[in-house]
This record gives C-alpha cells, sequence and structure tokens, in this order.
C-alpha cells in the first residue's frame, strides 16, 4: 500500500513532472494510487505526489461523495491542464494529507479539463460544482500547493476536525 505523505512533509511542496511513458508501469501505479484513494476515509480525489510519486497523475471520483453531486464517475487524469475558468464559490475543503483540518477555500465553478487517460489518448471534460473543486484541489497538489496556502484567513477559515469522519469529502 502506498503511504500518504501529510502537511507539512517537504515532498508536498514539490512541482511534478509530465507523464510521457504510457506503459505497464504506469499502469501498476494507478492500481496503487486507486488502493491508496479507496483506503482514505471519504476519498474523492488523490494526487500522486501525495504518495511522493512527483507525476502529473490524478485519480477523481466524485460517485462517493458523502452527498449525491453531478459526477463523471472514476476519472484516471494524466498530465490534467484547466483551459477555461467561470464563476467563484467559497466551499469547505479537506485533504488526505492534512487528516486534522478542513479549509473554506474559493474556487471556480465551472471548468474545462483536458487530460489523457492511462492509454495516453486526450479527453476534454466540463466540470462543474464539487467534482470541479476536487480536480482543481488535486491539480494544486500536482504545483505543490495544498489547500491551506489558498485559505482567504487561517483564522476563520480552518477548522479542526472533531473526529476522522469522511465528512466532508477528502482528496
Ligand atoms: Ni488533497
Amino acid at each position: 500500500m502506498l503511504a500518504i505523505l501529510t502537511y507539512p512533509d517537504e515532498r508536498l511542496k514539490r512541482v511534478s513532472e509530465p507523464v510521457e511513458r504510457f506503459e505497464d508501469e504506469l499502469r501498476a501505479f494507478l492500481t496503487a494510487l486507486e488502493e491508496a484513494m479507496d483506503a482514505g476515509p471519504g476519498g474523492v480525489g488523490i494526487a500522486a505526489p501525495q504518495t511522493g510519486h512527483t507525476q502529473r497523475i490524478v485519480l477523481v471520483d466524485c460517485s462517493k461523495a458523502r452527498k449525491p453531486v453531478p459526477n463523471h464517475g472514476r476519472l484516471v487524469l494524466i498530465n490534467p491542464e484547466l483551459t477555461t475558468w467561470e464563476g467563484m464559490e467559497v466551499g469547505r475543503e479537506g485533504c488526505l494529507s492534512v487528516p486534522n483540518y478542513t479549509g473554506n477555500v474559493i474556487r471556480a465553478v465551472r471548468v474545462t479539463l483536458q487530460a489523457q487517460d492511462a492509454q495516453g489518448e486526450a479527453h476534454t471534460y466540463h466540470l462543474e460544482g464539487f467534482e470541479a473543486r476536487v480536480v482543481q484541489h488535486e491539480i494544486d497538489h500536482l504545483d505543490g500547493i495544498l489547500f491551506l496556502e489558498r485559505l482567504v484567513s487561517r483564522r476563520s477559515d480552518l477548522f479542526q476536525r472533531k473526529n476522522y469522519l469522511p465528512s466532508p469529502s477528502k482528496g
């Protein structure tokens, strides 16, 4: 099982490298990453650098969200890039790498996303709401950014978890 790095591990600040080879090694890693996401309570997303692998790989699955939300099911996002952003809203986020806190973060409401799949094929996705938020959170991990850095105010936007329950969902 892949171990999840937690704040303030310096490795979470590294910028990940693009994936260039779509071979068996990548598919084996995706399976391990999927297991790590599914093992985390309320894990709706995970980024490869959270496991110490600095590659631009993200998994998202908002079909597992605590409250039902519009979603595309399980997404394997390799070299993901946001190409459009629309609207802004505040929402509560958690993170497998910041297990004891949640925070209020401003994100775009609707985004267009381009990413490759496990075979290297390019796809375009139109995402909104919670799923768009999760993808923005996970792409931040690829650039070494945690939600903690997106808080407007640590004093009013950061909340200690009372217990380790899957609420709200984490990524
Ligand atoms: Ni996270």
